[in-house]
């Protein structure tokens, strides 16, 4: 008998271009995923509405440039689908009546939610909608009735309120949606080039799409051991935003190289050197494959057009059977 692949959702808002962080974090991930799940990669525009409702104008050059970003890091639109949210509008209707019995204080003592309205203060999100973006995340995943949801630590109380939304529609309506799990992705820790988190929003990102000639400029002005001045002087490798992604990119070598660091016979040049050449091995495919994504017209808007198709039917299919569960059978 066939074994039934298990299916996976997860998604990502489209703030525009991807850094390696998202690349080693959740990428790479997703791709290990898509042999041997039925995957469902979500380009949450929605979601980036809650807080982003007042700039609208940049969404769709945000959206095409997210999704070149996947295809050139490796997703398969033969093995997953990949599909903007708002084109399917099932996840509308499912949020409506997951709202329905979706508890106030639930929301409200989420503590992504908690967080973000009294840390962020240039932005107005005392609306209805950033409040409920669990409720959104929540019809996501279960409207592919997803059983493994790949997320980063930071999206857990999501996933939880997720959970709890879930039973209590199973208890209310009938056994209609499986338990999603959490399936965590490792991000590695990654400082930018000024030393700060890597963090598009800090300008001190190395993207996805940069050219060679792009990342060699950023490494070379990058940061590093503060207090090795010149070559000779004793580095200190732990906490060098370059030693960093050493760690990552040159893993092999690293044991001499942070040696070499420490004793001062590396100096900051070579090591970034190396690095560099490290890099530049590692995003030769992906910059291939991203040319050829680029030389094919549209591309990409065809990969997500016809990811949302699939999509649909899933979709659509699952609703019928919401509708029927919670309405009954013959309404009106
Ligand atoms: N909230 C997620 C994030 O910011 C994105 C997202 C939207 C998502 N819908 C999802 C993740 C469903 C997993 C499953 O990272």
């Amino acid at each position: 008998m066939p074994v039934l692949k298990k299916t996976i959702l997860s998604g990502m808002r489209p703030t525009g271009k991807l850094h390696i962080g998202h690349l080693l974090g959740v990428l790479n991930n997703w791709i290990n995923l898509q042999d041997e799940y039925n995957c469902y990669f979500e380009v949450a525009d929605w979601h980036a509405l809650t807080s982003e409702f007042a700039s609208t104008k940049q969404m769709s050059a945000n959206i095409k440039e997210m999704a070149v970003d996947w295809l050139a890091a490796g997703l398969d639109p033969e093995k997953s689908v990949m599909f903007v949210q708002s084109k399917v509008l099932e996840h509308a209707e499912l949020h409506l009546l997951l709202s329905m019995i979706t508890p106030l204080p639930w929301l409200e003592r989420c503590p992504t939610y908690k967080e973000q309205i009294n840390e962020i203060k240039d932005k107005d999100l005392s609306n209805y909608g950033f409040l409920g973006y669990p409720v959104l995340q929540a019809a996501d995943i279960l409207i592919y009735k997803a059983s493994v949801v790949p997320i980063g630590q930071d999206q857990l109380p999501h996933l939880e309120l997720t959970r709890e939304i879930c039973r209590r529609f199973n208890n209310l309506y009938g056994n209609v949606f499986p338990e999603p799990l959490h399936l965590f992705t490792t991000v590695p820790k990654l400082l930018g080039t000024d030393g700060r988190k890597m963090s598009k929003s800090y300008n001190n990102s190395i993207f996805i799409s940069d050219t060679q000639e792009e990342a060699a400029k950023k490494i070379k002005g990058a940061f590093t051991d503060p207090k090795k001045m010149r070559k000779g002087d004793p580095g200190h490798p732990d906490g060098c935003p370059m030693f960093m992604l050493q760690n990552i990119y040159s893993s092999e070598a690293v044991p001499g190289l942070r040696k070499d660091c420490e004793s001062g016979v590396l100096g900051c040049a070579d090591c970034k050197k190396m690095l560099l050449e490290n890099l530049s091995k590692a995003m030769e495919p992906i910059r291939e494959r991203r040319e050829k994504v680029l030389a094919k017209k549209d591309f990409a808007e065809e990969v997500l057009r016809e990811g949302t198709k699939k999509a649909e039917i899933t979709a659509k299919k699952n609703m019928a059977e919401v509708r029927e569960a919670v309405f009954g059978r013959n309404y009106v």
